[in-house]
């Protein structure tokens, strides 16, 4: 490798830049959380990206990979044992302990849309700094609020232009998941010697993990495995009955699905996952995911308080509306565009481009360019409906000139008089859009 090379400085490992033309998808993926946070009643909150190593420890869990293998853990100078977020529920619930929200009417509705950190192996949807946004609604135990939190992780992806499916689960209440795994594990040992390497280790502490494992083996001596639905309370299987009537009710597409146990320890009754049903390569990878989380704000020294939630991950969901062709809407139009030509031109142009976008006008400009061709361009590409032009002569007689950029057609109007020249084309201009479009 050459010094120079050498000496570069490049993107750290999985990693990712978002260039200008990538931020077209996520304005609006922004655009559609927003609008669906207003719908809906949630209101945004954002927590730091640091928090303390052990609030991860304490929800998520020690011997989830996310705790125990991908976390960026560091000692601080002043000796606290941090950790950057490697997802963003278990701090809501801090701050919604730490802030008093369990006096606030409950359940309270809060969303993020916030980088998480994850040293997990680099791969096409799969980087170390990832963006989620999340819903969660915490305070409220009726399975109808995992219905709409279903409803609002489907719909918002279904009209960003995917095709998506929701598999769902239930993963039951602590005591009826603990009958269940004692059963789990009893199959597991029986075929222990057909688990790979890491469903040995998972085995003892982290057995519901193997329902889900990728490996092939371990995924066909999953299909036969017990299924967690048989073991539910009574409650717990009427609450999963509830939620899956409320999806049928809303004709959102869903499958039943008895691996779908989730990754983070702090899961209690209904689950679920959402893919792209379009994947050619036949892997699924997961847009997204959530769940109760029953059992959480107690854990961290809150009263009981019931709560649900998702995050969808949203890199993967540009990847797939790029895939699927999503339309974007390339670069951003104005109305008027200010060109220039020659020296005090120019400088009379920096000034009143300024006044028309302090006026509310929709402007843009190239000053940098001295040729008039460059910037008619530049007006086109920018979809301009109006040029100003301002050379020597308009300066020594104090005019400017309009040019209709759809006719050609080149006016002189007094400079005085030119944001009410512009203000009555552009009102013409709108009057004759409407009149084609009745
Ligand atoms: P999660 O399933 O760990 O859940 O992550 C949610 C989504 O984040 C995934 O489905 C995926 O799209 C995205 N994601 C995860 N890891 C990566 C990565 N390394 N690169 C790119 N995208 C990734 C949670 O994080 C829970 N906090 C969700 C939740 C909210 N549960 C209740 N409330």
């Amino acid at each position: 490798m050459s010094k120079k090379k050498k000496n570069r400085i490049q993107l750290v490992k999985g990693m990712k830049d978002i260039l200008p033309d990538e931020q077209l998808y996520w304005n609006i993926i922004r655009k559609k959380i927003d609008n669906f946070a207003r719908n809906y009643g949630f209101f945004r909150i954002d927590t730091p990206i640091v928090e303390f190593t052990n609030l991860f420890k304490r929800t998520v869990g020690e011997d989830t990979d996310v705790v125990s293998k991908e976390m960026y853990s560091f000692v601080s100078q002043g000796g606290d044992k941090l950790s950057l977020r490697p997802e963003n529920t278990a701090s809501i619930v801090r701050s919604y302990i730490e802030h008093g929200m369990l006096n606030l009417p409950q359940p309270v509705k809060l969303f993020y849309v916030g980088p998480q950190f994850r040293h997990d192996n680099p791969q096409a949807g799969r980087y170390r700094q990832f963006w989620q946004f999340g819903f969660e609604a915490i305070g409220d135990n009726d399975p109808i609020i995992d219905a709409q939190l279903i409803a609002i992780s489907y719909y918002l992806l279904k009209e960003l232009g995917l095709d998506i499916e929701v598999q769902v689960n239930s993963v039951g209440d602590v005591n009826s998941r603990n009958e269940y795994i004692k059963v789990l594990k009893k199959y597991y040992q029986d075929n222990k010697k057909f688990l790979c390497k890491d469903c040995n280790l998972r085995f003892n502490k982290n057995t519901l993990r193997l329902l889900d494992c990728k490996n092939k083996k371990c995924q066909e001596l999953g299909n036969d495995a017990p299924q967690m639905v048989d073991y539910l309370s009574e409650e717990g299987k009427e609450h999963f009955m509830s939620v899956l009537e409320y999806l049928d009710e809303l004709d959102i597409k869903y499958t039943l699905n008895p691996k779908i146990v989730r990754g983070l320890d702090y899961y209690t009754r209904t689950a679920w996952e959402i893919f792209d049903c379009s994947s050619k390569d036949g892997k699924l990878n997961a847009l997204g995911g959530g769940g109760r989380y029953d059992d959480l704000v107690e854990s961290l020294g809150g009263r009981p308080t019931p709560a649900v939630g998702f995050a969808v991950g949203i890199e993967r969901v540009v990847m797939k509306m790029q895939e699927a062709k999503v339309p974007v809407s390339k670069g951003r139009g104005c109305d008027i565009y200010v060109a220039q030509l020659g020296v005090e031109a120019r400088k009379k142009s920096i000034r009143l481009f300024e006044e028309l976008r302090a006026n509310g006008f929709s402007v843009s400009e190239n000053m940098s360019k001295k040729g008039l061709k460059d910037q008619l361009e530049s007006a086109d590409k920018k979809r301009a409906k109006y040029t100003l032009i301002m050379g020597q002569k308009e300066i020594s007689d104090d005019t400017i000139l309009i040019r209709d950029m759809e006719s050609g057609v080149q006016e002189i109007v007094d400079y005085k008089k030119i944001k009410m020249e512009i203000k009555k084309r552009l009102d013409k201009h709108l009057a004759k859009n409407l009149k084609l479009k009745k």
